[in-house]
Protein backbone atom coordinates (compact mmCIF):
# COMPACT_ATOMS: atom_id res chain seq x y z
CA UNK A 1 0.00 0.00 0.00
CA UNK A 2 2.19 3.43 -1.21
CA UNK A 3 2.29 6.19 1.38
CA UNK A 4 3.69 9.44 1.81
CA UNK A 5 5.81 10.75 4.07
CA UNK A 6 3.62 12.66 6.03
CA UNK A 7 0.45 12.12 7.41
CA UNK A 8 -0.64 15.92 6.75
CA UNK A 9 -0.73 18.40 4.12
CA UNK A 10 -0.01 21.43 5.21
CA UNK A 11 2.14 22.95 1.75
CA UNK A 12 3.78 22.00 -0.80
CA UNK A 13 7.46 23.60 0.59
CA UNK A 14 9.51 20.69 0.74
CA UNK A 15 7.56 17.80 -0.17
CA UNK A 16 9.26 15.56 -2.01
CA UNK A 17 8.87 14.70 -5.89
CA UNK A 18 8.35 11.13 -5.28
CA UNK A 19 5.25 12.02 -3.29
CA UNK A 20 3.51 14.77 -5.58
CA UNK A 21 3.95 12.12 -8.69
CA UNK A 22 2.10 9.52 -5.80
CA UNK A 23 -0.37 12.04 -5.45
CA UNK A 24 -1.09 12.67 -9.08
CA UNK A 25 -0.69 9.11 -10.03
CA UNK A 26 -3.38 8.10 -7.24
CA UNK A 27 -5.09 11.31 -8.69
CA UNK A 28 -5.53 9.95 -12.18
CA UNK A 29 -6.77 6.68 -11.14
CA UNK A 30 -9.59 8.17 -8.96
CA UNK A 31 -10.21 10.24 -12.26
CA UNK A 32 -11.14 7.63 -14.20
CA UNK A 33 -13.40 6.66 -11.24
CA UNK A 34 -15.61 9.89 -11.90
CA UNK A 35 -16.38 8.98 -15.21
CA UNK A 36 -18.31 5.78 -14.30
CA UNK A 37 -22.03 5.41 -14.10
CA UNK A 38 -21.72 5.24 -10.20
CA UNK A 39 -18.92 7.30 -9.46
CA UNK A 40 -18.44 5.79 -6.17
CA UNK A 41 -15.86 3.56 -4.09
CA UNK A 42 -15.79 2.08 -0.66
CA UNK A 43 -12.21 3.10 0.05
CA UNK A 44 -12.80 5.17 3.02
CA UNK A 45 -15.71 3.34 4.29
CA UNK A 46 -15.94 4.29 8.33
CA UNK A 47 -13.61 6.86 8.49
CA UNK A 48 -15.22 10.07 8.95
CA UNK A 49 -13.85 13.86 7.66
CA UNK A 50 -14.57 17.38 8.63
CA UNK A 51 -14.98 20.15 6.36
CA UNK A 52 -13.75 22.95 8.87
CA UNK A 53 -14.01 26.36 7.01
CA UNK A 54 -13.36 29.47 8.80
CA UNK A 55 -13.47 31.45 5.10
CA UNK A 56 -15.59 31.63 2.27
CA UNK A 57 -14.96 28.92 -0.78
CA UNK A 58 -16.72 27.21 -3.64
CA UNK A 59 -14.38 25.38 -5.42
CA UNK A 60 -12.43 23.81 -3.13
CA UNK A 61 -15.31 22.94 0.04
CA UNK A 62 -17.11 21.28 -2.88
CA UNK A 63 -14.61 19.23 -4.22
CA UNK A 64 -13.85 18.11 -1.15
CA UNK A 65 -17.59 17.47 0.18
CA UNK A 66 -17.56 15.55 -3.44
CA UNK A 67 -14.49 13.36 -2.83
CA UNK A 68 -15.59 12.46 0.67
CA UNK A 69 -18.81 11.40 -0.55
CA UNK A 70 -17.31 9.51 -3.49
CA UNK A 71 -14.90 7.66 -1.39
CA UNK A 72 -17.93 6.67 0.81
CA UNK A 73 -16.60 8.92 4.05
CA UNK A 74 -18.92 10.34 6.51
CA UNK A 75 -18.29 14.12 6.42
CA UNK A 76 -19.15 17.28 8.66
CA UNK A 77 -18.84 20.55 7.58
CA UNK A 78 -18.26 23.70 9.51
CA UNK A 79 -18.77 27.23 8.42
CA UNK A 80 -17.43 29.81 11.15
CA UNK A 81 -21.06 31.68 10.79
CA UNK A 82 -23.96 30.36 12.66
CA UNK A 83 -20.65 28.84 15.29
CA UNK A 84 -19.99 29.49 18.80
CA UNK A 85 -17.30 31.15 17.29
CA UNK A 86 -19.50 34.13 17.13
CA UNK A 87 -19.92 34.01 21.02
CA UNK A 88 -15.95 34.08 21.35
CA UNK A 89 -15.38 30.14 21.27
CA UNK A 90 -11.49 29.97 20.32
CA UNK A 91 -10.67 27.82 17.54
CA UNK A 92 -8.70 25.59 19.88
CA UNK A 93 -11.46 25.10 21.88
CA UNK A 94 -13.71 24.48 18.76
CA UNK A 95 -11.43 21.92 16.84
CA UNK A 96 -11.39 20.42 19.98
CA UNK A 97 -14.91 20.14 20.37
CA UNK A 98 -15.63 18.99 17.30
CA UNK A 99 -12.80 16.02 17.31
CA UNK A 100 -14.13 14.79 20.94
CA UNK A 101 -17.00 13.28 18.71
CA UNK A 102 -14.22 11.69 16.95
CA UNK A 103 -12.95 12.26 13.83
CA UNK A 104 -10.26 11.30 11.74
CA UNK A 105 -9.28 14.23 9.50
CA UNK A 106 -9.91 17.60 8.87
CA UNK A 107 -9.74 19.95 6.27
CA UNK A 108 -8.89 23.38 6.95
CA UNK A 109 -8.75 26.92 5.53
CA UNK A 110 -8.38 30.03 7.44
CA UNK A 111 -7.24 33.25 6.95
CA UNK A 112 -4.40 33.79 9.29
CA UNK A 113 -1.15 31.96 7.25
CA UNK A 114 -0.06 28.64 9.74
CA UNK A 115 -3.35 27.97 10.69
CA UNK A 116 -3.17 24.25 9.16
CA UNK A 117 0.14 23.80 11.18
CA UNK A 118 -1.28 24.98 14.01
CA UNK A 119 -3.80 22.62 14.07
CA UNK A 120 -1.54 19.57 14.50
CA UNK A 121 -0.35 21.05 17.75
CA UNK A 122 -4.04 20.27 18.84
CA UNK A 123 -5.56 17.59 17.44
CA UNK A 124 -4.42 13.66 16.34
CA UNK A 125 -6.51 14.19 13.69
CA UNK A 126 -4.95 13.93 9.81
CA UNK A 127 -4.67 17.76 8.77
CA UNK A 128 -5.11 19.42 5.02
CA UNK A 129 -4.71 22.44 4.09
CA UNK A 130 -7.42 23.67 1.99
CA UNK A 131 -5.69 27.73 1.59
CA UNK A 132 -4.09 29.29 5.02
CA UNK A 133 -4.23 32.94 4.05
CA UNK A 134 -1.79 34.02 1.72
CA UNK A 135 0.40 30.75 2.55
CA UNK A 136 0.06 28.09 0.76
CA UNK A 137 -3.14 26.40 -1.02
CA UNK A 138 -1.83 22.37 -1.90
CA UNK A 139 -4.44 20.98 -3.59
CA UNK A 140 -5.03 23.92 -5.33
CA UNK A 141 -1.49 23.29 -6.88
CA UNK A 142 -1.59 19.44 -7.20
CA UNK A 143 -4.87 20.02 -9.13
CA UNK A 144 -3.12 22.34 -11.50
CA UNK A 145 -0.10 20.11 -12.38
CA UNK A 146 -2.53 17.25 -13.27
CA UNK A 147 -4.52 19.45 -15.37
CA UNK A 148 -1.33 20.30 -17.35
CA UNK A 149 -0.29 16.68 -17.26
CA UNK A 150 -3.88 15.99 -18.76
CA UNK A 151 -3.89 18.62 -20.98
CA UNK A 152 -0.66 18.80 -22.35
CA UNK A 153 -0.72 14.47 -22.89
CA UNK A 154 2.81 14.43 -20.08
CA UNK A 155 4.44 11.94 -18.65
CA UNK A 156 6.41 15.04 -16.52
CA UNK A 157 5.98 18.37 -16.12
CA UNK A 158 9.93 18.85 -16.39
CA UNK A 159 11.08 21.69 -18.72
CA UNK A 160 7.55 23.20 -18.95
CA UNK A 161 7.08 26.76 -18.87
CA UNK A 162 4.94 28.38 -16.63
CA UNK A 163 4.11 32.32 -16.04
CA UNK A 164 2.30 32.87 -12.92
CA UNK A 165 0.60 36.29 -13.64
CA UNK A 166 -0.74 38.57 -11.35
CA UNK A 167 -1.18 39.46 -7.37
CA UNK A 168 1.97 37.31 -6.33
CA UNK A 169 2.51 38.59 -3.28
CA UNK A 170 -0.53 37.81 -1.01
CA UNK A 171 -1.39 35.20 -3.29
CA UNK A 172 -1.32 31.16 -1.97
CA UNK A 173 -2.17 29.28 -5.00
CA UNK A 174 1.01 31.28 -6.30
CA UNK A 175 3.05 29.70 -3.52
CA UNK A 176 1.89 26.47 -3.67
CA UNK A 177 2.21 25.81 -7.51
CA UNK A 178 5.88 27.66 -7.43
CA UNK A 179 6.76 25.00 -4.78
CA UNK A 180 5.23 22.24 -6.90
CA UNK A 181 6.23 23.15 -10.26
CA UNK A 182 9.45 23.50 -8.90
CA UNK A 183 10.00 20.58 -7.45
CA UNK A 184 8.38 18.31 -10.49
CA UNK A 185 11.60 19.89 -13.22
CA UNK A 186 9.31 23.08 -14.30
CA UNK A 187 10.14 26.72 -15.28
CA UNK A 188 8.34 29.37 -13.30
CA UNK A 189 8.21 32.82 -14.28
CA UNK A 190 5.99 35.69 -11.99
CA UNK A 191 4.93 38.58 -13.19
CA UNK A 192 2.85 41.58 -12.14
CA UNK A 193 3.62 44.88 -11.16
CA UNK A 194 5.90 45.20 -8.65
CA UNK A 195 3.74 46.14 -5.47
CA UNK A 196 2.49 42.79 -6.20
CA UNK A 197 5.29 40.87 -6.47
CA UNK A 198 6.35 39.03 -3.35
CA UNK A 199 10.07 40.35 -1.51
CA UNK A 200 11.78 37.14 -0.99
CA UNK A 201 10.61 36.57 -4.61
CA UNK A 202 14.04 36.04 -5.33
CA UNK A 203 14.83 33.05 -2.81
CA UNK A 204 11.71 31.42 -4.42
CA UNK A 205 13.79 30.51 -7.48
CA UNK A 206 11.69 31.38 -10.07
CA UNK A 207 11.99 34.24 -13.12
CA UNK A 208 10.89 37.54 -12.28
CA UNK A 209 9.07 40.37 -14.40
CA UNK A 210 7.05 43.49 -14.13
CA UNK A 211 6.49 43.19 -18.22
CA UNK A 212 3.23 40.97 -19.18
CA UNK A 213 4.84 40.80 -23.30
CA UNK A 214 8.31 39.16 -21.62
CA UNK A 215 5.75 36.38 -19.35
CA UNK A 216 4.10 35.69 -22.59
CA UNK A 217 7.78 35.15 -24.81
CA UNK A 218 8.50 33.24 -22.01
CA UNK A 219 5.61 30.62 -21.26
CA UNK A 220 3.59 27.54 -22.57
CA UNK A 221 1.55 27.57 -20.03
CA UNK A 222 -0.69 31.22 -18.37
CA UNK A 223 -1.73 30.39 -14.77
CA UNK A 224 -3.62 33.91 -14.26
CA UNK A 225 -4.56 35.02 -10.45
CA UNK A 226 -7.90 36.70 -9.29
CA UNK A 227 -6.88 40.45 -8.85
CA UNK A 228 -8.10 40.41 -5.06
CA UNK A 229 -10.08 43.59 -5.31
CA UNK A 230 -10.23 43.87 -1.53
CA UNK A 231 -6.32 44.83 -1.80
CA UNK A 232 -7.66 47.87 -4.60
CA UNK A 233 -7.90 49.63 -1.16
CA UNK A 234 -4.29 49.14 -0.24
CA UNK A 235 -3.31 51.54 -3.29
CA UNK A 236 -1.13 48.59 -5.15
CA UNK A 237 -2.05 49.66 -8.33
CA UNK A 238 -3.87 52.30 -9.68
CA UNK A 239 -7.47 51.47 -10.83
CA UNK A 240 -8.50 48.13 -12.35
CA UNK A 241 -8.59 49.84 -15.54
CA UNK A 242 -4.95 50.15 -15.76
CA UNK A 243 -4.37 46.45 -14.71
CA UNK A 244 -6.34 45.59 -17.03
CA UNK A 245 -4.52 47.78 -19.60
CA UNK A 246 -1.17 46.63 -18.38
CA UNK A 247 -1.53 43.08 -17.45
CA UNK A 248 -4.84 41.99 -18.25
CA UNK A 249 -5.06 38.40 -20.58
CA UNK A 250 -7.06 39.59 -23.64
CA UNK A 251 -7.36 37.94 -26.81
CA UNK A 252 -5.65 40.72 -28.88
CA UNK A 253 -2.64 39.98 -26.36
CA UNK A 254 -2.65 36.91 -26.94
CA UNK A 255 -3.01 36.36 -30.73
CA UNK A 256 0.67 38.08 -31.11
CA UNK A 257 2.11 35.16 -30.69
CA UNK A 258 2.49 32.23 -32.65
CA UNK A 259 1.99 29.77 -29.82
CA UNK A 260 -1.36 28.50 -28.54
CA UNK A 261 -1.14 29.25 -24.67
CA UNK A 262 -2.36 26.83 -21.93
CA UNK A 263 -4.95 29.35 -20.20
CA UNK A 264 -5.31 28.42 -16.19
CA UNK A 265 -7.58 30.11 -13.22
CA UNK A 266 -7.68 28.95 -10.25
CA UNK A 267 -11.11 31.37 -9.70
CA UNK A 268 -12.97 32.62 -8.99
CA UNK A 269 -12.58 34.96 -12.21
CA UNK A 270 -12.61 38.44 -12.52
CA UNK A 271 -13.72 38.64 -16.04
CA UNK A 272 -12.62 42.11 -17.87
CA UNK A 273 -9.67 42.64 -15.56
CA UNK A 274 -6.97 40.01 -15.40
CA UNK A 275 -8.67 37.57 -17.72
CA UNK A 276 -11.66 38.53 -20.78
CA UNK A 277 -14.35 36.55 -21.28
CA UNK A 278 -13.70 35.30 -24.68
CA UNK A 279 -9.94 34.00 -22.93
CA UNK A 280 -11.62 32.09 -20.09
CA UNK A 281 -14.03 30.39 -22.43
CA UNK A 282 -11.85 29.71 -25.31
CA UNK A 283 -10.52 26.42 -26.58
CA UNK A 284 -7.18 26.84 -24.79
CA UNK A 285 -8.95 27.90 -20.96
CA UNK A 286 -8.54 24.43 -18.70
CA UNK A 287 -10.64 26.35 -16.05
CA UNK A 288 -13.18 23.94 -15.91
CA UNK A 289 -10.91 20.62 -16.02
CA UNK A 290 -9.08 22.10 -13.26
CA UNK A 291 -12.13 22.27 -11.04
CA UNK A 292 -12.88 18.42 -11.69
CA UNK A 293 -9.65 17.48 -11.64
CA UNK A 294 -9.63 19.16 -8.06
CA UNK A 295 -11.89 15.93 -7.25
CA UNK A 296 -9.96 13.44 -8.38
CA UNK A 297 -6.90 15.22 -6.76
CA UNK A 298 -8.74 16.04 -2.80
CA UNK A 299 -9.82 12.07 -3.47
CA UNK A 300 -6.72 11.11 -3.99
CA UNK A 301 -4.58 13.22 -0.68
CA UNK A 302 -7.36 11.92 1.53
CA UNK A 303 -6.66 8.06 0.68
CA UNK A 304 -3.25 8.38 1.10
CA UNK A 305 -2.92 10.50 4.62
CA UNK A 306 -5.09 7.99 5.61
CA UNK A 307 -2.97 4.82 4.51
CA UNK A 308 0.18 7.01 5.58
CA UNK A 309 -1.74 7.55 8.99
CA UNK A 310 -2.90 3.91 9.38
CA UNK A 311 0.63 2.49 8.43
CA UNK A 312 2.35 4.88 10.95
CA UNK A 313 -0.24 3.24 13.67
CA UNK A 314 0.18 0.01 12.97
CA UNK A 315 3.81 0.27 13.22
CA UNK A 316 3.66 2.01 16.55
CA UNK A 317 1.78 -1.17 17.77
CA UNK A 318 3.86 -3.66 16.53
N1 LIG B 1 -9.57 28.14 -6.10
C1 LIG B 1 -10.16 28.26 -4.89
O1 LIG B 1 -9.56 28.02 -3.83
O2 LIG B 1 -11.48 28.63 -4.97
P1 LIG B 1 -12.47 28.74 -3.73
O3 LIG B 1 -12.03 29.92 -2.90
O4 LIG B 1 -13.83 28.94 -4.35
O5 LIG B 1 -12.38 27.48 -2.94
Amino acid sequence: MPVLSDRHLLGLEGVPQKDIQLILDTAFTFREILDRPVPKVPTLQGQTVLNFFYESSTRTRMSFELAEKRLSADSINFSKSGSSASKGETLRDTIRTIEAMKIDTVVIRHSAPGSAKLMTGFIDSNIINAGDGAHEHPTQALLDMMTLQEHLNLKSLKGLKVAILGDIKHSRVARSNIHGLKTMGAEVMICGPSTLLPYEAEALGVHISTDINEALEFADVLNILRIQLERQKGGLFPSLREYRKFFGITMKRLNGYKKKFTIMHPGPLNRGVEIDADVADSEHSVILNQVLNGVAVRMAVLVLLTQTHNKGKNRSDG
